[in-house]
């Protein structure tokens, strides 16, 4: 699948100069961008019931998931901290170094589909990968369903989460169940209560930011509900950057769909709470988010933003980061003799 939503810089600009008054903005801006709903998704082939998204939560958080019991999902994408691991690229199984830099699990869920090449459909899909990945988490789906088998309490909660099911602790329901969860960590910002009508919701500057990221031609690619995660795009459309933002062995789409078409292609990241998220690029190599935003400026519009400009353009970033519902520790239930033995 390739998708790209390509709207002409020009049209956009002609469009804005016309609006008049602040609810003109607001509906044209509606028509690029969506506010997030003020409930939890339906997912498909999946009820989300208050049984499953505590026990995925338990499952996010336990470290036992993984073969050395050192590392959780929370790991790599911390609930403290934006929903990332604030590292170039995250360290896994045995410290290793793995090839790309974490996003975020916030609103992972309104993402078209997963991973910075899109690899994975849906976070159900998706969970099954990192278990498994060498430089992650490096476990067998075998070795986990052992691990949840042996202690009593993740039985009972599979058996509540999937009544219906004569073998409820599988593989398959571990990541429905983490999917549910994901499925709650939504998080309404400034943007949305601007969206929604609420005109002191954005100051001038974020509002001066918004108009343009419409107008330069960013919200061609970063738009709906996550302004991104929903097309892929070169990275370098009209400028390739240099190995040291784009490093040269990592083809994105193409390793995925083997089109030459699609080396270097990647989806347009999703930007709520990426002030939060730095270091920025699938690489990781940006740190500073108005740096970025020039990056930006030049590989994928041949625009060199000055400074005011990407200023504005990052205050209006900032409107995008909300809060999450508040996330209490959970307590995980106790190993037992049949547990299997952290490894590696
Ligand atoms: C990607 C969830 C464990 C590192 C993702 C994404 C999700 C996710 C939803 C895609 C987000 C997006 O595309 O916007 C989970 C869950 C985990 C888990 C549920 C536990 C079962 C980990 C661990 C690490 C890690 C332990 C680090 C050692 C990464 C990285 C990516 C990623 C580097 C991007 C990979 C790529 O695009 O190729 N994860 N994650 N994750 N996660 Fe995790
Ligand atoms: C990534 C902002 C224009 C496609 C990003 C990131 C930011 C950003 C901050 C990093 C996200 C992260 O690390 O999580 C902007 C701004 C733009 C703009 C402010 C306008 C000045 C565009 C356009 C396209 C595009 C026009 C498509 C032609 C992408 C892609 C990525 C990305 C593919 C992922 C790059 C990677 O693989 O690391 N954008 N963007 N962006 N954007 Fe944009």
């Amino acid at each position: 699948m390739k998708t790209r939503h390509l709207i002409s810089t020009t049209a956009l600009t002609f469009a804005l100069a016309g609006v008049a008054s602040a609810n003109d903005l607001r509906d044209y801006a509606r028509d690029i961008f969506e506010p997030l709903p003020s409930t939890i998704p339906a997912l498909a082939d999946n009820p989300v019931t208050p049984e499953k998204i505590d026990l995925g939560k338990a499952l996010f958080f336990d470290p036992r998931m993984s073969a050395s019991g050192v590392f959780s999902c929370n790991s790599c994408h911390n609930l403290a901290t934006g929903g990332d691991d604030n590292m170039p690229t995250s360290i896994g199984h045995g410290w290793q170094k793995g090839p790309r830099n974490s996003p975020t699990v916030l609103n992972a869920v309104f993402n078209e589909a997963q991973f910075w090449d899109g690899r994975a459909a849906d976070l159900a899909e998706q969970a099954k990968g990192p278990v498994q990945a060498g430089v992650e988490m490096a476990n067998t789906p075998e070795n986990v369903v052992a691990t949840l088998n042996s202690m009593p309490q993740y039985v009972e909660w599979f058996k509540a989460s999937f009544p219906a099911e004569g073998d409820p602790v599988s593989f398959d329901n571990f990541a429905k169940a983490i999917e549910a969860y994901e499925a709650t960590l939504i998080t309404p910002a400034p943007f949305d209560a601007w969206l929604n009508g609420d005109d002191n919701a954005l100051n001038a500057e974020q509002v001066a930011g918004m108009e343009l990221f419409i107008d330069k031609g960013c919200a061609s690619c970063h738009n709906g509900v996550n302004l991104g995660g929903n097309g892929y795009y070169p990275f370098g459309l009209i400028e390739k950057p240099g190995a040291d933002i784009l490093p040269e062995g990592d083809k994105g789409r193409f390793a995925v769909t083997e089109t030459a078409d699609d080396e270097y292609v990647f989806r347009a990241s999703p930007l709520r709470n990426i002030d939060q998220t730095a270091p920025y690029f699938h690489s990781g190599l940006v740190w500073d988010l108005k740096v970025a935003v020039q990056i930006m400026g030049e590989s994928q519009l041949g625009e060199d933003l000055n400074d005011a400009e990407a200023d504005q353009i990052v205050a209006f970033l900032g409107s995008l980061t909300g809060t999450l519902p508040q996330v209490v520790y959970p307590i995980l239930p106790v190993e037992t003799a049949m547990t299997p033995r952290p490894t590696g």
